[in-house]
C-alpha cells in the first residue's frame, strides 16, 4: 500500500480546518485520516514533535522515533542505508501515513531492543514495537550500577529514564528486559493473551489509537479494561481477589514509592519526591512536607542520594508508571518487577512483606 503524503496532507488539513457532522456520511479514508488527525501520533503541538524546533533539526537518536521521516531512514525504506540514520532529519514530521504504509514495511522482521535483545517481530507490530520500547533497558541499569555496594551513596550515579510510552517493551517482558529485573528470579516473558488480541493493533484501532474495547466484552464481559481480572490471587494482600488487574498493579506501584520515600529518609539520608512531568523526574525532599526543596536561585533541588538499591527501584517504578496499560500489555511482568523492587527496599528497612504474592 503506498499513498501520496502530499494528497493525503492536502486531504488532512482540508479536514481540520472543517471538523463537523458532515462525516457522519464520509469515505472510510476520510474517516481513516480523521481517526488519524484527532490521534497523537498527528499532534503537531506536542513536545514529541517540537521538542526539537530551536535547534531546527532532529538528532538521529531521537528522530527514529519523534519523525516518520527518521523512522523511514533508520529502516532503509527511503533507499538509504539500513540501520542508521544518515541525514539529518527536518523538524515538523509526525508520525505520518508512511511511518506505517511506506514500501517495504512489511519486509522488517527483527526488532532490536535496548537491552541488546534482537526479537523476530514484523509487519504491524514490528512499526509499533520499534518506537514503543524506550530508550533504557534493565541492562542499562545493572551495567550503572556494576558491583557497588547496594546501600552506599554514590554522587557519580544519576536516574536513568526508561523514556515513555514502552508498550512493546512491558509486552515482551523478559525477553526485552525492559526492567531491571533481580538476580535469582524468573520473569515472565512476552503476553500472549489470546490470538484474537495478541497484537497491537488487535486492541488499539492503527489510526484514533483508541483501544477497542467492545471486542473485549466476548471474553471478560465487561467494556472497561481496568475491571478485567482472570487471575485467581489477591497478589497485594488486600483481601480482594476480585479487583481489576489494575487496581491491582497501581496499588503496588503506590507501595513501591512508599517504600522509596521512607528508603530514601532512612538510608540515603535525603527524602525523595516524584513528578513524572518535570525533568529530571525525582528532587530532593529534606522537609518530608512531599514538595520539592527549593534551592536559593528558586529552582528546584534534584535528588542526589542515588544508592544502587534505590536507582533500580526508581527505575522500575517509572518504567511502570511510563506504560499506563500495563496491566493489558503484560499484568504478570509488572507485578513480579514492582514485587521484586519492593522486596529489595524492604529489606534494609526491616519490613515485612510476607502479605504480597509474586505471581
Ligand atoms: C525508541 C523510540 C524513542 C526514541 C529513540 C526517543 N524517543 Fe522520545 N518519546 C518516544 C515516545 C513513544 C514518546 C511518547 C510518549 C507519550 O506521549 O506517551 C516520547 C516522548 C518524548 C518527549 C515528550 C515527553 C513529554 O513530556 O510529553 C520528549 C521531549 C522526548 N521524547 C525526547 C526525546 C529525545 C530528546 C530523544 C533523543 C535523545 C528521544 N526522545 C528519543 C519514543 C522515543
Ligand atoms: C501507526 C501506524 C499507522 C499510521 C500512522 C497510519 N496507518 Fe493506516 N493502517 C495501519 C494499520 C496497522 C492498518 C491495518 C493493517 C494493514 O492493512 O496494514 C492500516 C490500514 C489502513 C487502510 C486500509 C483500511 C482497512 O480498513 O484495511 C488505509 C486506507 C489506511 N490505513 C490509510 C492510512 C492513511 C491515509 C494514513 C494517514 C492519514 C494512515 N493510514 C496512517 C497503520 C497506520
Ligand atoms: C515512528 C515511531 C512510532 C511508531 C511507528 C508508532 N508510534 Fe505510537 N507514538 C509515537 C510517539 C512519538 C507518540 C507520542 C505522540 C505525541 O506525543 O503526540 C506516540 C503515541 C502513541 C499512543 C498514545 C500515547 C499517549 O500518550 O497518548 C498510542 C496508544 C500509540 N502511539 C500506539 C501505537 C501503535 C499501536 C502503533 C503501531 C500501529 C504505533 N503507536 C506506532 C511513536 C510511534
Ligand atoms: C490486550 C489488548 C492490548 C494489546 C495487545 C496492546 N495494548 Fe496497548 N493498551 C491497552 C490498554 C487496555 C491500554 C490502557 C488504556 C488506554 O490507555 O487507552 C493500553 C495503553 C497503551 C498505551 C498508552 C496510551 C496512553 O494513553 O498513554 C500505548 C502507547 C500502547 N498501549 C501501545 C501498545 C503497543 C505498541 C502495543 C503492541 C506492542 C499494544 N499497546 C498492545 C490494550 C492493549
Ligand atoms: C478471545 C477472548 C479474549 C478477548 C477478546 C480478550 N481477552 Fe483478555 N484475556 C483472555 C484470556 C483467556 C486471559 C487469560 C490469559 C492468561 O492469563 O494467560 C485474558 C487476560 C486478560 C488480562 C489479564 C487479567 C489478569 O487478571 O491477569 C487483561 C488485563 C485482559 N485480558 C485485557 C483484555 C482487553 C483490554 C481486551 C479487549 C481489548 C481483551 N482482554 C480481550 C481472553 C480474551
Amino acid at each position: 500500500m503506498r499513498f501520496n503524503p502530499i494528497a493525503i496532507f492536502a486531504l488532512a488539513f482540508s479536514l481540520a480546518a472543517a471538523p463537523g457532522p458532515a462525516f457522519a456520511q464520509a469515505e472510510p479514508e476520510t474517516q481513516i485520516v480523521q481517526s488519524w488527525l484527532g490521534s497523537s501520533h498527528a499532534d503537531t503541538t506536542s513536545p514529541s514533535f517540537t521538542h526539537w524546533n530551536d535547534e531546527g533539526e532532529i538528532p538521529g537518536t531521537c528522530a527514529l522515533c519523534h519523525s516518520g521521516q527518521g523512522f523511514r531512514d533508520f529502516y532503509g525504506l527511503d533507499g538509504s542505508t539500513v540501520g542508521t540514520i544518515d541525514h539529518p532529519v527536518e523538524t515538523g514530521g509526525v508520525i505520518d501515513c508512511d511511518t506505517c504504509h511506506a514500501e517495504g514495511i512489511r519486509e522488517i522482521s527483527t526488532v532490536t531492543f535496548r537491552s541488546g535483545a534482537e526479537i523476530p517481530i514484523s509487519g504491524n507490530t514490528a512499526t509499533c514495537s520499534t518506537c514503543h520500547q524506550g530508550r533504557a533497558s534493565g541492562v542499562s541499569v545493572a551495567n550503572a550500577v556494576g558491583e557497588r555496594d547496594e546501600d552506599t551513596i554514590y554522587p557519580e550515579l544519576s536516574f536513568i529514564n526508561p523514556h515513555y510510552a514502552v508498550a512493546a517493551a512491558t509486552q515482551l517482558g523478559a525477553e526485552a528486559q525492559g526492567a531491571y529485573q533481580y538476580p535469582g528470579k524468573d520473569y515472565a516473558g512476552r503476553f500472549g493473551h489470546v490470538p484474537p488480541a495478541s497484537e497491537c493493533i488487535d486492541c488499539h484501532e492503527p489510526h484514533s489509537l483508541m483501544v477497542e474495547t467492545e471486542t473485549c466484552i466476548g471474553c471478560h464481559e465487561t467494556a472497561d479494561p481496568e475491571t478485567i481480572r482472570t487471575s485467581e490471587t489477591d497478589f497485594d494482600g488486600n483481601g480482594d481477589p476480585a479487583e481489576g488487574i489494575a487496581v491491582e498493579i497501581a496499588a503496588l506501584h503506590t507501595r513501591l514509592m512508599e517504600a522509596m520515600v521512607a528508603y530514601s529518609r532512612e538510608i540515603s539520608g535525603q527524602g525523595i519526591v516524584y513528578n513524572g512531568n518535570r525533568f529530571p523526574y525525582f528532587f530532593a525532599d529534606t522537609d518530608a512536607d512531599g514538595e520539592p526543596d527549593t534551592a536559593d536561585d528558586g529552582d528546584v533541588v534534584r535528588f542526589a542520594g542515588w544508592t544502587p538499591r534505590l536507582l533500580k527501584a526508581a527505575y522500575n517504578y517509572k518504567f511502570i508508571a511510563g506504560d499506563p496499560g500495563a496491566y493489558a500489555h503484560n499484568p504478570h511482568y509488572a507485578l513480579q518487577v514492582l514485587h521484586d523492587s519492593i522486596e529489595s527496599l524492604s529489606g534494609p528497612l526491616g519490613w515485612d512483606v510476607s502479605g504480597l504474592t509474586r505471581p
